[in-house]
């Protein structure tokens, strides 16, 4: 019976990702990236067989059973960690892993394993190259056939130490090609997951992305216009569309109670305070504007949080106008304006049964509640 080891590589110092702390001590999701490429191993290594190569005096508090100071490059570090495995015997398997690779797959992993153990020399994840290729100096590389080299990676002892003891002093950048270079067969195994090595802030922000959860917050609006007393007007203005009424709501923009509870409703969910401290109605620029301008601002500062809508849902209450034959345009009109489709959008009137003020048809309320998404 063999026995499976493990060495996860986590002394280089992140160069391309340029933060301070070296990437792999860097935090993804509720762990680190560290922590999350050594689960992904001790899911099928026992923990006292995984040694984490670590960089010289890192005081690392990790959940780690065996520790071992790394060199100058990634080979140094990997031969460093095969010399301090303890009772390695020749048949003995190691799985040798990056540390920024947080997201190796389970079942890939297994797979790997596998082909160790049906008598492949070394075995790799790997990842057909999907880019087209073309060097700096102008040669184009045909890509078919070609694959990207990723971890974790599988040797039996006696062969990974052979081939690093053999090529000592040279710089590989990984373990299959040390073999390679001493004339062993190496398999390849495509990986079924994104499997990418976290190298620039570009790759810190996806794998962020991927772990990050999405958060939820709900907003809500209420408003409210008086109607004025001439009863001479043609129409009121509610969410973008001109409903026909012989008297118009007082206010000083367009007095749209429904965009306005709708703007209230997202700047609720974006914690962005309310309409009157974005459009003070003492300044006089707002005058008798289009409230589709207060509306679009409050979806600026939504997007401006990586906040996506996720839906609206907005209430008119009066005995008049009638607003049901208007319903479908003002759906359509407010998912114009927040760039939603329709579908996003819900539109309801209801009177109040002749009570309240907006019984009396003394003016119009608009309660509007929305849900945002934030993305991490
Ligand atoms: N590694 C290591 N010892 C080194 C260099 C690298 O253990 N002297 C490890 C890294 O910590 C990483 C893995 O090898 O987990 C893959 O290397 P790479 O992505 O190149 O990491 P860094 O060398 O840290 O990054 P950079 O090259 O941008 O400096
Ligand atoms: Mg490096």
């Amino acid at each position: 019976m063999s026995t499976l080891f493990a060495i996860i590589v986590a002394a280089g110092k992140g160069e391309r990702l340029g933060s301070e702390t070296p990437k792999q001590f860097l935090p993804l999701g509720n762990t680190t990236i560290l922590d999350k490429s050594y689960d992904a191993i001790s899911s099928l290594v026992s923990p006292e067989n995984i040694y984490v190569i670590l960089p010289n005096n890192y005081d690392y508090t990790g959940k780690i059973s065996h520790t071992v100071t790394g060199g100058k490059t990634r080979q140094e570090s990997v031969y460093k960690g095969l010399k301090a495995l303890k009772g390695a015997k020749d048949d003995d398997i190691i799985l040798i892993h990056d540390a920024a690779r947080p997201f190796a797959d389970y079942k890939d992993i297994q797979a790997l394993l596998q082909t160790i153990k049906d008598d492949a020399d070394a075995a790799s994840l790997a990842a057909p190259v999907t880019d087209s290729l073309r060097k700096a100096d102008g040669a184009v590389i045909d890509r078919d056939g070609l694959y990207a080299l990723q971890t974790p990676q599988a040797f039996r002892f006696k062969t990974i130490m052979s081939a690093h003891e053999k090529y000592k002093n040279g710089n590989f950048t990984d373990d299959t090609s040390i073999v390679a270079e001493n004339g062993g067969q190496i398999v390849l195994v495509p990986s079924s997951a994104p499997n990418f090595k976290i190298t620039t802030p570009q790759d810190y922000k996806m794998a962020q992305a991927l772990t990050s959860p999405i958060t939820y917050r709900t907003g809500q609006g209420f408003d409210v216009h008086a109607f004025d007393n001439k009863g001479s007007a043609t129409h009121v203005t509610l969410c973008g569309i001109k409903v026909p009424h012989d008297r118009k709501l007082k206010g000083h923009s367009d007095a749209d109670v429904g965009l306005h509870a709708i703007t209230d409703a997202l700047l609720g969910a974006t914690g962005a305070g309310d309409i009157g401290e974005h459009f003070p109605p003492s300044d006089d620029t707002f005058k008798n504007m289009d409230s589709a301008v207060f509306l679009e601002k409050a979806v600026t500062l939504v997007q401006e949080k990586n906040g996506i809508i996720s839906n609206i849902d907005v209430t008119l209450i009066c005995e008049a106008p009638k607003i049901s034959a208007y319903k479908k345009a003002m759906q359509e009109r407010i998912a114009q304006i927040c760039g939603l489709n329709n579908d996003q959008v819900n539109v309801k009137a209801t009177t109040t049964e002749k009570l309240g003020f907006t019984g009396r048809k003394e003016g119009i309320a608009a309660q509007a509640s929305v849900l945002i998404g934030l993305m991490p």
